[in-house]
């Protein structure tokens, strides 16, 4: 299907990380002048797990920073928080008589977060898929551009639309995940079989997009490797160097195997010394952007009122024939 319409979004949990540019950012950016682009913050889904306020209120401002820094253009793109368009919570809650509990019981997602303390789970924890069917399919958009991990939720999101279509009559479009490029897991850089993520409690494990220079370069000599030279044999067994190798091929606009062939023999800490440069001239950039930014809040704000009012434009219809097909009387 042809990309018309893209719809994608970031939980405001913390602070935005390679993954997230790897795995989604960079192909927003791509798609910025080829569809119309919804990106959203996802704030709601962040109080799925205890957050301050003050510190949420801060994740809010900064996640938006982050969209513009990475180069994200209001004008191109339709950027706005979930939170202030109430058309999301409200099919939220239409979708969880949708749903079905087998289909949420299925989600990774929750079996991961919740851990082993699953009687303490919020319960937004568990529905947290449901209100991510709402933030897509109130756009209808013809793609959501996301990593990996989302792909389960997306497929979700398709049972609930095909599920009220129908039971209710034709409304949603079915919307295709886009998993693109080599990157589309980032994996923790202190250990390879695990996701690179904004809750890890080590900041080694991570690259954020505000790391300066100097964090980036000791992140990287730091990461996690082992004494043997680099090869393609043998790789699926050195997750560490197969997660630098997609990281440098992702950075670099090369397949995987030309970045093998480029350091096959050689050990790992040429290609952390490479890599440890190339990320610094694409992440840098980002990470002074955002440090200016984060003096002009007014700016910020104005953007998510603009982006609120577009979003309205396209959610609000959508939440109101739904409703109408289902039997309220809108008024
Ligand atoms: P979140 O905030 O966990 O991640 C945001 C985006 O970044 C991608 N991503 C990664 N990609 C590659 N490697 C990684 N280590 C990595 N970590 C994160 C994610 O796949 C995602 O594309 N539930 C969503 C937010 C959301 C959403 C939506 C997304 C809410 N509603 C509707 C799309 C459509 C989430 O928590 O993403």
């Amino acid at each position: 299907m042809e990309i018309k319409r893209i719809l994608s979004g970031i939980t405001t949990s913390g602070r935005l990380h390679l993954g997230n540019y790897l795995g989604a950012i960079r192909h927003w950016l791509k798609l910025q002048d080829k569809a119309q682009n919804f990106l959203f913050l996802a704030d709601l889904h962040a109080i799925t797990t205890s957050q301050k306020p003050d510190e949420l209120h801060a994740n809010i401002l900064d996640t938006v920073i982050v969209y513009l820094a990475c180069g994200l253009d209001p004008k191109k793109s339709t950027i706005f928080a979930q939170s202030s368009v109430y058309p999301h919570a409200e099919l939220a809650w239409l979708f969880s008589c949708v749903a079905r509990m087998g289909w949420l019981n299925r989600m990774t997602q929750f079996k991961e977060k919740s851990g082993k303390n699953k009687e303490q789970a919020f319960l937004g924890l568990y529905s947290y898929p449901v209100l991510q069917a709402a933030d897509i399919l109130l756009y209808q958009p013809t793609h959501v551009p996301v990593g990996e991990d989302q792909k389960q939720h997306i497929e979700l999101a398709r049972d609930i639309a095909q599920s009220f279509n129908s039971s209710y009559g034709n409304l949603f479009t079915m919307p295709e995940p886009l998993i693109l490029g080599e990157a589309t897991r980032v994996m923790s850089l202190r250990d390879g079989t695990k996701k690179m993520s904004k809750s890890d409690i080590s900041d080694y494990a991570r690259i954020n997009l505000d790391d300066d220079s100097d964090t980036i370069k000791l992140k990287i000599q730091k990461a996690k490797s082992d004494s043997d030279a680099i090869s393609a044999e043998n790789l699926e067994n050195r997750p560490e160097l197969n997660n630098l190798v997609i990281i440098y091929s992702a950075l670099a606009d090369l397949t995987k195997d030309n970045v093998i062939n480029k350091f096959s023999g050689k050990g790992f800490s040429e290609l952390k010394k490479e890599l440890a440069e190339l990320m610094i001239s694409k992440i840098d950039p980002i990470s002074q952007e955002i440090q200016r930014l984060r003096n002009d809040k007014a700016f910020v704000i104005k953007i998510l009122q603009e982006g609120k009012e577009r979003a309205l434009e396209t959610a609000e219809p959508t939440l109101k024939k739904a409703k109408e097909l289902m039997g309220f009387i809108n008024f």
